[in-house]
């Protein structure tokens, strides 16, 4: 049976390459897309979610604007500096345009009636800014128990790469993300960045992506900007597809190797704000209780066969 899917997202290059995954995968039934603020404003987001969807030949999917700006306290800072101006590395044009119109109700309209329409639990992959999907979970808890799992790229272990404590999707709205991590009793899959780092891939992999075909060239000619920033990140040529590596796991179940942890989010002001505490003590030294999903404990992706996984996003955007 495919995998009926929502991915919650804000291209992004890594989004487009995450947005195409399932898009072009035959065992995804993607359900909707849902649009956030994150690395560029929420217009840019939605523009690019509905150009790659286009690009991919998915008129048929459904595209939903959501937040604009995170639930509390402004977002200090975006990622153009790693995605390009336009989040697309300048080449967001160079896509097709939008095949459909927006849906005019908005993202957490569109979740709802999408959970609420579905005949089996759906997989939701946050791969931006939690903004829309803690806002859903706010105002419509009766939807839990259509949520098969949430699959959720964000967080660093040890240390981010937006301070030295927070990564992005984190930072960008710890208070979101502290309701959909911590508060809510909805099964979590959180992917960090330190498994997602590890995954990174190389030229040569984006050099068999661009001779696939056309979709494969114009999915690689989304990633200037983004390798240059990469190539300083990693110190040789190549790129993180953090995005992929989420939506690869909320496509293919178990393709990550998870532990499950308690987690906390920090939501002060300080230095330390948008950390994700997971708590990887032995569990004699924890006092919490082993809940199946007691809020606040969460699966954390810790490892993978690397070039199979590799292989895997490859062979599925490649085979259009
Ligand atoms: O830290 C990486 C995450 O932040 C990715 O989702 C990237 O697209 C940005 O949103
Ligand atoms: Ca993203």
């Amino acid at each position: 049976m495919p995998t009926p899917l929502i991915i919650d997202t804000d291209p992004g290059v890594d989004d487009a390459f995450a947005i195409a995954l399932a898009a072009l995968s035959e065992d995804v039934e993607l359900l909707g897309v849902t649009t956030v603020f994150g690395n560029v404003p929420l217009e840019a987001t939605t523009l690019n979610a509905r150009r790659v969807l286009a690009l991919c030949g998915r008129a048929d999917v459904p595209v939903a604007a959501g937040a604009a700006r995170p639930l509390v306290h402004a977002q200090l800072q975006r990622a153009s500096h790693v995605h390009g101006s336009d989040g697309l590395s300048g080449r967001s044009a160079a896509l097709p345009e939008p095949a459909r119109a927006l849906e005019p109700g908005g993202a957490v309209s569109l979740l709802v009636s999408l959970l609420e329409a579905a005949a089996e639990p759906v997989t939701i992959a946050p791969i931006g800014p939690l903004t829309n999907i803690a806002l859903l979970l706010a105002a419509h808890p009766e939807v839990r128990e259509k949520i098969a799992r949430i699959v959720v790229m964000g967080g660093g272990l040890a240390g981010g790469n937006t301070t030295g404590a927070a990564e992005f999707n984190i930072w960008s709205d710890p208070e979101a993300a502290r309701r959909v991590l911590v508060e809510e009793p909805v099964p979590c899959v959180l992917v960090p960045m330190d498994l997602t780092y590890r995954c990174a891939v190389d030229s040569t992999w984006l050099g068999k992506l661009a001779a696939s075909g056309p979709i494969g060239t114009a999915l690689e000619a989304l990633t200037p900007d983004y390798l240059a920033h990469y190539r300083k990140a990693l110190g040789w040529d190549g790129i993180v597809l953090h995005d992929a590596v989420a939506v690869a796991e909320a496509i293919r179940p178990g393709i990550l190797k998870t532990e499950s942890y308690p987690i906390e989010v920090e939501c002060s002001l300080g230095p330390a704000r948008g950390a994700t505490l997971v708590d990887r003590r032995r569990q004699a030294l924890r006092a919490d209780a082993e809940g199946d999903v007691a809020p606040g404990r969460v699966e954390v992706a810790v490892d993978t066969d690397l070039e199979g996984l590799r292989g895997f996003i490859l062979e599925r955007l490649t085979q259009a």
